[in-house]
């Protein structure tokens, strides 16, 4: 495999594959495992992950990398193969989440702003040495009635760009994701204003990575798409979805970025789907566009799952479908009568 950031970022962007998100720190998978009774331990992580890697039809066809929580970067598999080796064998390249969580923003109410610049300088050259090749760092904005503040965006955004920055000194492609949280319960939270907010942060976000001098072509942006907050009762059509986050995205993105990796952000498995599909199917844009799914790539392997050796084959087959799924949304090719096979 090359090593120069810009082959490493169009190999992630691959056409029709996308990114499996498998970094989950130690408090997220603990939820997901609550969720089907499973008690978080070391080795539980380790089956569960080794589990998803070892799918060969999805990993080999589907699926151009996986981000990593530091844990799974070290471990082993049961046979004592490094992880990383099974993700570099069916052909993807191993990433590694290295923020260190949204904490809260100082004098900003309910806001966050993502922590882990102290030391990543050293951190970075160590997840090379451990074979990474991408990392990941997630910024989160929050629509209230009075957020976001332009503290929030501006604060994220120039942490963003300052880690994207050293990722690319230290020979590691960034995934740049400045996350605007679709949660969030008001009636104003409708496609609209989930529109506006995401063209400030992305509009400050090229800003803030210019400044850095960032190489635009050596990295990959991982944003929301352009949804009604969850609960806000307001509701947008697979069309309406496309078609604004397509706008929203050619009015802040440069072309010279290879491609963008969308976040799932708690769409269902066949929204954050039919939503790709429909963009490749209708649109031409400058960048590839693909996944970056953490629980529309895993909830159903997770269900049928539920931590027990039986199951693993129906795991590895439910998760191979939604990759298949999300891999032909990729090309514009998905249609719902595809989901039953
Ligand atoms: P979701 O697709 O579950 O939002 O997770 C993707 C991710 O990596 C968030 O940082």
């Amino acid at each position: 495999m090359s090593e120069r950031l810009e082959d490493i970022a169009i190999a992630m962007v691959a056409e029709g594959q996308g990114i499996l998100a498998a970094d989950e720190s130690t408090g997220t998978i603990k939820k997901r495992f609550d969720s089907i009774n499973v008690e978080s331990t070391e080795d539980k992580r380790r089956d569960y992950r080794e589990m998803l890697f070892r799918s060969d039809e999805a990993m080999k066809n589907h699926i151009s990398g996986v981000i990593l929580f530091e844990e799974t970067l070290g471990q082993k598999a049961v046979d004592g193969t490094p992880l990383v080796d099974l993700i570099r064998a069916a052909g993807a390249v191993p990433g590694i989440k290295v923020d260190k969580g949204a904490q809260d923003l100082i004098n900003a109410g309910v806001e966050k702003v993502t922590e882990g610049l102290d030391g990543l300088r050293g951190r970075l050259a160590g997840y090379y040495e451990q074979g990474a090749r991408f990392a990941k760092w997630r910024a989160v904005i929050t629509i209230t009635e009075t957020t976001p503040s332009w503290n929030c965006i501006k604060a994220n955004a120039h942490a963003l760009a300052r880690y994207a920055a050293l990722c690319q000194e230290a020979g590691i492609v960034p995934i740049v994701e400045p996350e605007v949280l679709m949660d969030g319960e008001h009636s104003k939270h409708d496609i609209n204003r989930c529109y506006e907010v995401t063209e400030w942060a992305l509009k400050t976000q090229f800003n803030e990575l210019f400044d850095a001098g960032v190489n635009l072509e050596g990295m990959v942006l991982k944003p929301n798409m352009i949804v009604p907050g969850q609960s806000s009762g307001s509701k947008a059509s697979v069309e309406e979805v496309a078609e604004k986050t397509v706008k929203c995205l050619k009015a802040s993105v440069p072309a010279l970025v290879p491609g963008i990796a969308f976040l799932s952000g708690g769409q269902s498995d066949e929204d954050a789907t039919a939503h790709l599909g429909a963009m490749n199917a209708a649109y031409d844009m400058p960048w590839n566009l693909t996944f970056s799914y953490g629980r529309a790539l895993q909830a159903a392997a997770l269900q049928a799952w539920l931590g027990k050796e039986e199951n693993v084959s129906a795991a590895q087959a439910a998760f191979s479908h939604r990759a298949k799924m999300n891999g032909m949304a990729a090309l514009g090719t998905w249609t719902k009568a595809h989901e039953a096979g």
